[in-house]
């Protein structure tokens, strides 16, 4: 998996910086664990569960965490690890399932106890403990588990209980070996934050030193060491990710660089010119500036299969790269703003396809390309930090998040000229609505959709038989996942009416009530 191998090869971190491993045993629960140990400043990074204990190692870890999962340890297929682990001399926490595999795999007893936890469970902590030191002999915090260990291993004193938890945290201070049943990374456990960084800064000993200027540091080093002395170009789509990692390669190796924008004709309104007017004029990057909307949409014609879209323009985004790249000279090297969740919703081992993200599922296997990818462990909020530090403009670092495939993967079905053109018209609006709203950074992301269907409304004393348009506005912290925007009904009211008025393609107007999950963020 691209996301695993890189983390092994060394490609993630370099630096004089503590690092605590998040072996990943379920990716929903290793992200945000990781995340936390981050904003404890302690660079953490996700590893696949079969690393192997020389592979561990090799890293030079001051600790180790094991994620929940959504397994049984009795399961057939249960998630296993090489014991070896616990004898490395490393700090070691598991965390729900990985507090049972480290009980099963030392010789205590996990057990069907009848007593399933979901939700807010109180939890009494028993007995002395690094973990809970300073923190309430009682506290709230969030279960979900089914099994529970019911015998701790021996060498291990048992230091908090639940009802249905008789093992509810355990500890082997002298291995420096650590489980917890609860989830201390959700915001639902008050204290988890607390017990978390005592394991990172006391059990572990890891310095709090991890910043977003030490991250820039780091990536400059990174793309340093991987690019040497050749040219390398970068896919600028204008958005937050792509901005922010052309930045950084600009700043690691200057004239190295050359941006590439590729108009798709998948765009919106006006957006073509303004990357022109920013980078070009603002920032003087190298930028060449490549018209490609007759390629695409002749790449496109016909489809309406939402993956094999994003395969196709990946792909086609790919190709483009290769002809300008063919141009230049020495250029082995593409820059993509790859961010977290596209590599996890694109699927690993662990994690579940949701959508090839264009820039990851979608890529051709025979490229020529070698990726430099320095945002690829980081999540949306923390490239906006990054961002602000190598001074970006507010306006790209607090842009609306804006989809690779663009337009194609918000109109259901065929993707046309016409009705690129009716899309646009609508979005414009909604934007624009949004904006005069003041709502536009309160948003994660306001846009409009078109689907594949036509309906009878009447206008003026005529009937007509036109296209809907449907509205969607989200709120969300980093995508995974999403709240739909409880936006003004003044607002609805003028968007539908301006759209409905203005845009005469469209009779109707919906307002989209779908959280993520179930539903994503985009409708393809
Ligand atoms: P979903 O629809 O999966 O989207 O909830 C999550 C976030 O990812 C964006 N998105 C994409 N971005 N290429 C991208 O560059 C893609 O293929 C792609 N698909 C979804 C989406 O806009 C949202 O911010």
């Amino acid at each position: 998996m691209a996301g695993e191998s890189a983390v092994l090869a060394g490609q993630a971190s370099t630096g004089d910086f503590d690092r605590v491993l998040v072996v990943d045993l379920g990716a929903q629960y290793a992200q945000l664990i990781a995340r936390r140990v981050r904003e404890a400043h302690v660079l953490s990074e996700i590893v696949p569960r079969d690393i192997t204990v020389e592979e561990i190692k090799a890293r030079d870890p001051a600790g180790i965490i094991l994620s929940g999962g959504p397994a049984s340890v009795y399961a057939d297929d249960a998630y296993e690890i090489d014991t070896a682990l616990f004898g490395a001399g490393v700090p070691v926490l598991g965390i729900c399932y990985g507090h049972q595999l480290l009980a099963h795999s030392l010789g205590g007893t996990v057990e069907q106890t009848g007593t399933a936890e979901y939700g807010k469970t109180e939890l009494e902590v028993t007995g002395d403990s690094a973990l809970f030191s300073n923190l309430p002999l009682r506290q709230d915090v969030w279960m979900s588990h089914g099994d529970a260990v019911v015998a701790a291993p021996e060498g291990f004193a048992v230091t908090a209980s639940t009802a249905g938890s008789p093992v509810a945290a355990m500890e082997d201070r002298q291995r420096g070996l650590y489980g917890v049943q609860f989830h201390p990374e959700v915001v639902h456990t008050p204290r988890g934050t607390e017990l978390l960084q005592r394991f990172l800064y006391e059990a572990c000993g890891a310095r709090p030193t991890w910043t977003r200027h030490s991250i820039i540091e780091q990536s400059v080093d990174a793309i340093r060491a991987q690019v040497g002395g050749e040219n390398v170009i970068c896919g600028l789509s204008g958005g937050v990710d792509s901005s922010v990692a052309a930045a950084l390669v600009q700043k690691a190796v200057g004239s190295q660089l050359t941006c590439i924008f590729v108009d798709h004709g998948l765009l919106r309104a006006g957006e073509a010119e303004q990357v022109e007017a920013t980078f070009r004029d603002a920032f003087h990057v190298n930028l060449i500036h490549v018209k490609a909307e007759d390629r695409f949409l002749e790449a496109l014609a016909g489809v309406t299969d939402p993956e094999a879209k994003r395969m196709i323009i990946g792909e086609t985004f790919i190709r483009v790269f290769e002809d300008v790249a063919d141009e230049l000279t020495d250029t082995r090297f593409l820059v993509q703003g790859t961010l977290y969740p596209d590599i996890i919703e694109s699927g690993t081992k662990d994690a579940a396809k949701i959508k090839s993200h264009h820039n990851v599922g979608g890529l051709p296997d025979d490229m020529q390309f070698e990726l430099v990818e320095p945002l690829r462990d980081l999540f949306k909020d923390e490239v906006r930090a990054v961002g602000e530090e190598l001074g970006l403009p507010p306006e790209i670092v607090w842009r609306q998040p804006f989809p690779g495939p663009g337009l194609a993967i918000r109109i259901i079905g065929d993707v046309t000229r016409e009705r690129l053109n009716i899309l646009r018209a609508a979005d414009s609006i909604v934007l624009e609505e949004v904006r005069k709203a003041g709502l536009y950074n309160e948003l994660w992301q306001s846009f409009g959709v078109l689907p594949a269907i036509k309906t009878v409304g009447v206008q003026g004393d005529g009937r007509t038989y036109a296209h809907p348009l449907i509205i969607r506005a989200v709120t969300s912290d980093d995508a995974m996942t999403a709240d739909w925007a409880r936006l003004p009904y003044e607002v609805l009211e003028a968007m539908s009416s301006r759209i409905i008025n203005e845009v005469p393609e469209i009779n109707r107007v919906a307002y989209d009530i779908s959280s993520k999950p179930p539903a994503t963020i985009e409708w393809e």
